[in-house]
């Protein structure tokens, strides 16, 4: 279902990831997932605020049993890059001890924003921690970033829509496309 009116928004460019390739990618990530973790209850902890529209679909693709937990961090730097400076702006509830987590973020694009979560997360004893992102930025040097499970990579543009956002504005867009505003 085309969405008009929305993408008559002269600050939005072409569709980088449609609905339909969302949803049956979430799927496929869904489905790995209850595979991989068959027997056990992961508990997602979703990165706020983009990540809040992928991990309700995700968690819904999930045939085990679940829980979730939010974390929301803001970083230093500029509307369109990280610095890598990263502060807890709202931390988790849960315990982690002994807990399968799986830290559900909408893109990376430095990989440090999730270089320090998970520092974070493993030093507070879990069993193991994985990682699920909607969005990889193509070139990103992801060797030492270890991402298990992946959406999609995609190209250099800034993105928006299915969570994603430009100050505040664009997160509920059904899809993801370019960013061509200022
Ligand atoms: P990193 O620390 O450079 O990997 O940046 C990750 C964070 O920057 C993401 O969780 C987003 O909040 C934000 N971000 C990076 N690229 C984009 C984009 O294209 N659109 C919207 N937010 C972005």
């Amino acid at each position: 279902m085309e969405v008009t009116g929305r993408r008559d928004d002269p600050a939005l460019g072409s569709v980088v990831v449609a609905e339909d390739a969302l949803r049956a990618r979430v799927a496929e990530l869904g489905a790995q997932i209850s595979a991989d973790y068959a027997g056990r209850t992961p508990l997602l902890v979703g990165v706020l605020k983009g990540a809040f529209v992928f991990m309700s679909d995700l968690a819904r693709a999930i045939t085990l049993p679940v829980e979730f937990d939010f974390m929301a961090v803001s970083s230093y730097g500029s509307a369109t890059k990280t610095s890598g400076v990263v502060r807890i702006v709202k931390d988790l509830d849960l315990d982690l001890s002994d807990r399968h987590v799986i830290i559900v973020e909408d893109i990376v694009d430095s990989g440090l924003t999730l270089q320090y979560l998970r520092r974070n997360l493993l030093a507070r004893h879990p069993a193991d921690v994985e990682v699920c992102a909607l969005l990889v930025r193509d070139g990103l040097q992801q060797d030492d970033l270890d991402l298990r499970y992946v959406g999609f990579r995609i190209p250099p543009a800034f993105v928006v829509g299915y969570g994603l956002d430009v100050a505040e504005h664009y997160r509920n867009l059904p899809y993801i496309c370019a960013y061509e505003g200022t």
